[in-house]
């Protein structure tokens, strides 16, 4: 009797494996769209055929993620994860990789599970899996959407080569407050760039076939408005209007959902007064119902179990309930789905017809990866040799370095330094391999791969007795043994090159911080070095925006680097000794001090704006001690080369609803550099039924310009670019007058106007 049940659900299965196996010839990107429906109507039919089989257990497994045992991404590890799989109660898995170990525990789940079913192998592949690029904050201010994808893109080769079909990312929270360490995961503050990075974060990890062995699942997370935590302390509680959740926070995710990907993951935070990961109108009202998002939603690291923290359910079994209820698919690390499901069915708090649909998505997503055709084509020793760390994707990283940085300030052309000057190299991070490459790092080497600052001056001064280095002082220490031999060296140099910033961990989950200035003694011995009156270059490597208004007064230059990844000690030579020419802008504001955070540049004008002239200035939204302005703006960032702006301008005064709203200016590089400028599109209503900021970032353009060279750059926008929550909360454009500007950065821009009639 036995038997008999085990081989018809078995043959069902044989079955629905060689009608995925026929899929696969023809799961390409020009499948003509009756084919599409085919193959959908048979993926379909595999789902059918399967979950009638499945057993309520074998769904709940599906809707179980366990971490194992290599990494520790939260606070438990469940060490029983093997036996898990072999009982078939876990259907996925986090951080393993290598072709051997995804191999290793594949053949668990396929020899000793009843429908042999794959495991999906998930992993945080966030700027780079072994070749490491800059963190995501540092290549957000490239601005570069096509390297940005292209980044993601070898991300996907890489990791899928070592047997991961999954990444958690994009990150596309946008966040404001410069104290909160997640910061340096997204792509900073603002809503259309952050919308257009993850787009293209998308498109680089899933491409345009999940079949192909190259291409992996991303996910959006953390939703949402996980970036918005009061005072900037991670996990904390976000409370928020829907207007600005929706205008602000959610945008960045619907992009996703517009790119097509894969799965979401819930924020640890509450909205509202709801947390996330059982917040029924975040997962179900707006996400499947209003976007129509079709993917799965896995939980962030236990927090289905954190529910009971937060005050909303008295135990795990309510936790699970409250999730499930919600529009959670996939439970990770907690084990809430699998302790607790089959009871509340029974119970009938949650019916089973919800675990199956569940269970559905997610068994949809593995056929698309072909794991039911071969749950092992992810596992080819061969693609992992050749394809980590291959030349080509060192010099993406490399180039993504350049164009992550930011020149914040260059007195007298102090950069590019010539090859041929003596210089002192010192500070905490010049020769640093394990900080270099940041936060997330995946499977990325930390000790022997990356490029230090060191290395890098190496290849370039002509004569190596002309490069003195000392590390001077250690990244968070009191600790001054060597300041007296940085100030030695420096002494004897033509100039002076710092590299300085924060460790790793000192951005990141779970590292807010309430000071931002250079952490430990850092800052003493730049001014140790200052008394010295040799130019002073100061590069730094940090995940988020620091407050630098005493280096800002005294550095004569000043390069930001982030946490620049594998190849970070080339590309920031290249830079220095202008191999390159910087081209980065911020994508967060930079505040004076932290009083001033959260700080950002799309404000309202308030009823009292601050003027800087005018007879009255006590009675305005200002402070007393600071002024209202940043240290850097949105946007900012130099060159080694200077842009003028010229014939602004658009082709009519007054355009109708949808009609096109040409838009021109000329660019010319007035310097004497080759250099790529940003040219940003900001626009302002200037009347409307609700207040507005003053302006809005609605289009941006790369352009590269040779000394004295112009280009006329067009821009277009129709009403639909001007449509904003409205005072019924209707998302339209009204008519009225509508100012336009154009400039280097959010601050230096000028303007034209029109009518929207
Ligand atoms: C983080 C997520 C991450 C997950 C898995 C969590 O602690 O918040 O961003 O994807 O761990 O490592």
């Amino acid at each position: 009797m036995k038997i008999k049940q085990f081989i018809i659900p078995f043959f069902i299965i044989l079955f629905g494996f060689t009608s995925c196996t026929e899929k696969t010839t023809v799961a390409k990107k020009d499948l003509s769209s009756t084919d599409k429906t085919k193959s959908d109507a048979k993926m379909e039919s595999f789902l059918d055929s399967l979950t009638k089989i499945m057993t309520l257990e074998e769904k709940i497994g599906q809707l179980t993620l366990m971490s194992t045992d290599w990494e520790k991404t939260g606070p438990t590890i469940n060490e029983n994860y093997k036996n898990l799989i072999k009982e078939g109660k876990v259907g996925n898995i986090f951080n393993a990789y290598s072709v051997k170990f995804t191999r290793e525990l594949q053949q668990l789940a396929v020899e000793n599970t009843r429908l042999k079913i794959p495991l999906l192998f998930g992993y945080d592949v966030i700027h780079g899996h072994r070749t490491i690029f800059p963190i995501s904050l540092g290549e957000s201010a490239s601005w570069d959407l096509k390297a940005i994808e292209n980044s993601a893109r070898i991300a996907a080769t890489e990791a899928s080569a070592e047997g991961i079909h999954w990444t958690f990312a994009p990150m596309v929270d946008i966040s404001r407050d410069a104290r909160w360490g997640r910061s340096s995961e997204g792509a900073g503050e603002d809503v259309y760039l952050g919308s257009e990075i993850a787009k293209a974060r998308v498109r680089g990890f899933q491409g345009d076939d999940l079949f192909a062995t190259n291409t992996i699942l991303a996910c959006a997370k953390h939703y949402a408005a996980y970036g918005a935590p009061i005072a900037g302390r991670d996990y904390n509680t976000v409370d928020m209007s829907e207007r600005e959740l929706r205008t602000t926070y959610l945008p960045p995710f619907k992009a996703t959902v517009d790119a097509g990907v894969s799965t979401f993951m819930t924020a640890f935070n509450d909205v509202n007064g709801v947390p996330a990961s059982g917040n029924k109108y975040l997962l179900t009202d707006i996400l499947r119902e209003e976007w129509g998002f079709e993917g799965f939603v896995v939980t962030d690291y236990t927090s289905i179990n954190e529910l009971v923290p937060h005050g909303v359910a008295k135990d795990n079994k309510q936790a699970a309930e409250i999730a499930l209820n919600a529009g959670v698919d996939m439970d990770m690390q907690g084990g809430a789905y699998m302790d607790y499901l089959k009871e509340l069915i029974a119970d009938g708090k949650v019916t089973e017809q919800q675990v199956t649909t569940a269970a559905r998505k997610i068994l949809a997503l593995k056929y698309k990866l072909g794991l039911f055709s071969d749950p092992y084509r992810y596992c080819d020793e061969t693609r992992e040799k050749e394809l980590l760390m291959t030349p080509e994707h060192l010099e993406a990283a490399r180039d993504m370095a350049r164009k992550s940085a930011v020149l914040l300030k260059n007195n007298n052309q102090t950069l590019p330094l010539s090859k041929d000057k003596k210089v002192a190299l010192i500070g905490p991070l010049a020769n640093d391999k394990y900080n270099i490459i940041g936060s997330w790092t995946a499977a990325g080497d930390r000790y022997t791969k990356p490029v230090t600052v060191l290395e890098g001056f190496k290849e370039k001064i002509s004569n190596p007795a002309n490069l003195l280095f000392t590390q001077g002082c250690e990244i968070n220490s009191d600790n001054t043994s060597d300041f007296q031999n940085a100030i030695n060296i420096a002494k004897k140099a033509d100039v002076v090159v710092m590299v300085m910033g924060e460790s790793e961990g000192m951005s990141g989950e779970a590292a807010s911080r309430t000071n931002l200035d250079l952490p430990g003694n850092q800052k003493e011995l730049l001014k140790a070095i200052k008394k010295l009156g040799k130019p002073i270059v100061l590069v730094l490597m940090n995940g988020r925006p620091l407050t630098l208004e005493w280096e800002n007064e005294n550095m004569d230059a000043i390069l930001e680097a982030w946490f620049p990844g594998t190849m970070g000690g080339y590309a920031i030579a290249d830079l220095i000794f202008g191999d390159a020419n910087p081209s980065g802008k911020l994508t967060m504001t930079f505040p004076r001090n932290v009083g001033q955070i959260p700080i950002y540049y799309n404000v309202k004008n308030t009823g009292r704006p601050y003027e800087l002239k005018g007879p009255e200035q006590r009675y305005r939204s200002r402070y007393l001690d600071v002024s209202n302005s940043p240290l850097y703006p949105f946007g900012y960032g130099l060159s080694y080369t200077t842009f003028k702006y010229a014939n602004f301008a658009v082709d009519k005064k007054t355009y109708a609803f949808k009609e096109t709203i040409n838009i021109s200016v000329t660019v010319t590089n007035t310097g004497t550099f080759k250099g790529e400028e940003i040219v940003q599109l900001y626009m302002r209503d200037m009347v409307a039924s609700v207040t507005l900021p003053l302006k809005e970032l609605k289009r941006f353009e790369k352009v590269m310009l040779k000394p004295n060279e112009s280009k006329k750059i067009t821009f277009t926008l129709t009403s639909d670019d001007l449509a904003f929550y409205t005072k019924d909360m209707s998302f339209k454009a009204e008519a009225g007058e509508f100012k336009l500007f154009v400039g280097t950065n959010s601050e230096a821009l000028i303007e034209t106007n029109f009518t929207l009639k």
